[in-house]
């Protein structure tokens, strides 16, 4: 393998080239990223009309003890639902409560993680004409283990009209499987709306969950497309996703069903929440857009106007000014600064349908008219043609097979080097070679982004999908990062993703193989600075997608440094059988292992392994 690592050779990658695709799938937010432990905790899951859905609350006591319904009583605009708890037993009388009371639980998505020693913060909403006493409770899924509680008194007088009680609750155990128990021994009727549980500890304190959010930020991303996929489409449009819908104080957002995969999320992680997440991740924020297109239904372009004004004013919302009409709505969420929003995204895969290219221009028009500088991005694959509309940049998905993506490491080397660039938003190896997360999958991946690195001056940014899976709830098969209520790992595609961290921005090298099994191997090599200690590094990676050994000897060109052995590494991917995976039992059965590079030199004998990563990290 001979690597020029010449300056004068070397080309600049794009800063932006990897980075992340959050989509609301597989319960990613709702019961995933965004720490919120109580689900629909407005009771609106079925909606603005009653009898609403309150799954997953149910009832504690039988009907003899309490009886539960919805109605519009809430003092919440836009989510008028609310359940009125009636309670037949007492303390003491004809119908005495059961010892542990009456009321109802919620078990949160698949079970609440409630750890000892944390703090969690507890909002609900109250109403009576009488004086209530109201326990609140984290406790194990039967009821049984009490891991923290309180109880809440308050005269007729306090609660007549809705009261709003916080408070703090540190948790005495830990059970991953918990619920959150509002129960009582008094009889009456009680009305609550707008409950939450969150924990107190939050990823930079903004709300989402701490180790999925860490792991997110351990991969660097440069951007993150967000919110979908097809969750920005809906099946129907009533479904879709409304940016105006999720904004605000978090009782006030209604919520919504979303039709593709399936549930319901209460807009907790809401667009302000997606460009507050960007932005701590150190990442530019791409939104896309919905252009009045779903799966089943469209806007006609003569009366998509609506539409594009709702998306001028969210453009607004992120970077007008705090005192503009829409910055002043994001300046009272807490930041007055504006988001840095660049990229905007015409739809979700919606080139070809009858209204995109219409309602495209008339989006790509007025967005341009008013913020010029932000970079549009066309669903249109322009590698295999040219637009015949104006784009900075156009999306390209890809899930196929390992071979197939493995091939695909070529891909871009004859797409046309002037227009707009290429975005791969989505890019995965699916079905039976991919399994829930196979190495083969991560090791096909692999081969097709050093390809990517390797045609940066066209391909711009780079996203594996889809990012998430809440173990319980598997609409995608495979997925980046499996999590459940406590647990979460990397799965060998997620790894994969380490390799190329220090890509972006980084100098690309020109490297030639020279090798008999050069059909299975693809190699790149990148020149990049630590931004911890300046130190700088030639990473040459190598990806073998064949069954042999390989003996290669790298040959590096043009170094203005010397190879220092001391600080140079090794990082191999590979594990002994390629259908392997990661899971919650083991975690790190594929995971890239580092070991140092004593013989770390301008001219080295290495040892590839079969299907194999390789990372050689040489110190400058
Ligand atoms: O990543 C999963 C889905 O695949 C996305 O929602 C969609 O854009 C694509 O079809």
């Amino acid at each position: 393998l001979r690597v020029t690592a010449s300056q004068e050779l070397g080309q600049k990658i794009p800063d932006t080239l990897f980075g992340i695709f959050f989509e609301e799938i597989n319960h990613a937010g709702a019961g995933g990223l965004w720490a919120e432990l109580v689900s629909n905790r407005g009771f609106e899951a079925g909606g603005p009309n009653t009898p609403s859905n309150i799954n997953p609350w149910s009832i504690i006591g039988n009907e003899s003890f309490i009886s539960v319904s919805t109605d519009r009583t809430s003092c919440f605009e836009r989510n008028k639902v609310a359940l009125r708890m009636e309670v037949f037993c007492d303390s003491k009388g004809s119908i005495v409560c059961p010892p542990n009371g009456v009321g109802i639980y919620n078990p949160g998505y698949w079970g609440m993680n409630i750890e000892q020693g944390k703090t969690y913060k507890v909002i609900l909403h109250v109403r009576s004409s009488e004086s209530v006493n109201i326990s609140v409770s984290l406790t194990s899924s039967d009821g049984l283990q009490k891991l923290a509680s309180t109880n809440r008194i308050a005269a007729a007088s306090d609660v007549s009209n809705w009261t709003k009680m916080e408070f703090l609750l540190q948790s005495e155990g830990t059970n991953s499987n918990s619920r959150l128990q509002l129960t009582t021994n008094k009889k009456g009727v009680i009305w609550f709306d707008q409950v939450s549980v969150m924990p107190l500890d939050t990823y930079k304190g903004h709300g989402f969950r701490k180790e999925l959010a860490s792991m997110l930020e351990d991969l660097k991303p440069r951007y993150m497309r967000f919110p979908g996929g097809c969750f920005v489409e809906g099946e129907w449009l009533r479904n879709a996703f409304r940016w105006r819908a999720t904004i605000g104080s978090w009782e006030e957002r209604p919520g919504h069903f979303g039709d593709v995969w399936m549930y319901w999320t209460d807009d907790g992680l809401g667009y302000f929440e997606f460009l507050q997440l960007a932005e701590d991740l150190g990442a530019f924020p791409i939104w896309v857009i919905n252009n009045g297109i779903s799966h089943n239904d469209e806007v006609d372009t003569t009366d998509i106007s609506p539409f594009v004004q709702e998306i001028l004013n969210g453009i607004e919302f992120a970077r007008g000014s705090p005192n503009s009409t829409w910055g002043s709505a994001r300046a009272a969420m807490g930041h007055p600064e504006p988001f840095q929003l660049n990229y905007v995204a015409i739809g979700n895969e919606d080139c070809g349908k009858k209204f995109y290219q219409g309602n495209y221009l008339k989006f790509y028009c007025a967005i341009k008219a008013t913020y010029p500088d932000i970079n549009i991005i066309s669903n249109c694959d322009g590698s295999s043609r040219q637009l015949d509309h104006r784009a900075d940049l156009y999306d390209f998905h890809i899930y196929t097979s390992a071979r197939n993506l493995f091939s695909m490491n070529t891909q871009f080397d004859h797409t046309s080097r002037t227009g707009p660039k290429v975005f791969v938003s989505e890019y995965a190896v699916t079905g039976s070679d991919a399994g829930t997360g196979s190495l083969l999958a991560a090791l096909a991946e692999a081969g097709f982004l050093i390809g990517l690195e390797r045609n940066s001056d066209v391909v711009q940014m780079a996203s594996y999908a889809p990012l998430f899976v809440n173990a319980n709830d598997r609409r995608w098969n495979p997925d980046a990062i499996v999590f459940n209520s406590w647990q979460q790992y990397g799965t060998p595609s997620y790894w994969v993703q380490h390799f190329f961290k220090e890509s972006s921005g980084a100098t690309l090298h020109p490297t030639t193989i020279q090798a008999n099994a050069s059909n299975s191997l693809v190699a790149s090599a990148i020149t990049w600075q630590s931004s911890v200690d300046n130190s700088e590094y030639l990473k040459i990676k190598i990806v073998n997608f064949g069954n042999d050994i390989v003996n290669l000897k790298i040959s590096v060109a043009g170094l203005q440094n010397a190879v220092n052995s001391v600080g140079s590494t090794k990082t191999v991917l590979t594990s002994s059988n390629l259908m392997d995976e990661n899971s919650f039992e083991e975690p790190n059965k594929v995971m890239p292992v580092q070991t140092s590079l004593p013989n770390a030199g301008a001219q080295m004998d290495v040892v590839i392994s079969p299907y194999s990563v390789t990372s050689f990290d040489l110190s400058l």
